[in-house]
């Protein structure tokens, strides 16, 4: 494992927007694995730029998100479909059916879970599989557990990432308590993981995953074991780590 120690959220998003870039213009018809949450903005924000002012072309990329909340329809504002939309879809010119994310309204959810499993696989999985870390150690919504699980799954969220989610939603009462999310053969089948983080409150996360045993109990401390996999991490989320000082 790699990491990029970074000054701020800035130049991490920079940084991840980077190398994205890099696979986007070696291989065009790439595929992306694609995260939501606050921490990638920035990263969306400078790929847009760089396919408005610089000509980076996604016509022929496919991209597949790691999770979707049950219950919330892809018109739901909150929904990480809505959200693709917003600072990625409508902002760089892939085409929208090649953009896949788990549908959170699916009749059956098992056959839904095991469809995009299906999906992944036959497009040969990730090029760049891009991951935020939440506080309590989880990549996707793959939340802190005594196993990891393979496959696409359907996942209660706990307590701590519905709080760490309300800031999205009016209401405590109004965040989904459930989600669908990518399992862990998914994600590490991507040829090169990206695992971004910044602010104090990722600095116990990062720490754990980066320097702690692998164990499912930090769902993100699994990247140690992958082949390719680079974490870009600011100054505070860096904090609890040896690196500390040298950024
Ligand atoms: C989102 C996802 C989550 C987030 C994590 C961090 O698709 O998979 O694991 O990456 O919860 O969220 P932020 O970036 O909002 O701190």
């Amino acid at each position: 494992m790699r990491i990029i120690a970074v000054k701020d959220a800035g130049q991490m998003g920079l940084e991840a927007a980077r190398l994205m870039a890099g696979v986007v213009r070696e291989k065009p018809e790439a595929v992306l694995g694609l995260a939501t949450g606050s921490t990638p903005l920035g990263t969306y924000a400078e790929l847009a730029r760089l396919c408005a002012r610089e000509g980076l072309d996604f016509s022929k990329i496919t991209s597949f998100n790691l999770d979707e909340y049950i219950g919330l329809d892809r018109d739901h504002p909150q929904s990480y479909f809505a959200y693709m939309k917003e600072h990625f879809v409508d902002l760089v010119n892939i085409a929208p059916e090649n953009v896949f994310l788990p549908d959170g309204v699916a009749e059956d959810l098992e056959a839904e879970c095991h469809e995009y499993d299906r999906l992944l696989e036959s497009y040969g999985f990730a090029d760049l599989q891009l991951l935020g870390i939440g506080t309590n150690g989880h990549i996707a919504f793959n939340e802190p557990d005594d196993h990891f699980v393979a496959a696409t799954h359907k996942v209660a969220l706990t307590a701590e990432t519905i709080q760490a989610n309300q800031r999205f939603f009016d209401r405590l009462e109004d965040v989904p308590t459930h989600a669908i999310t990518l399992g862990m053969r998914g994600i590490m089948s991507a040829r090169q993981l990206v695992l971004i983080a910044s602010g104090s409150g990722k600095a116990r996360a990062i720490a754990d995953a980066c320097f702690g045993p692998v164990t499912p109990k930090v769902p993100a401390s699994i990247i140690q074991l992958h082949a390719n996999a680079v974490v870009i991490a600011d100054r505070e989320a860096l904090a609890l780590t040896e690196l500390a000082g040298q950024v």
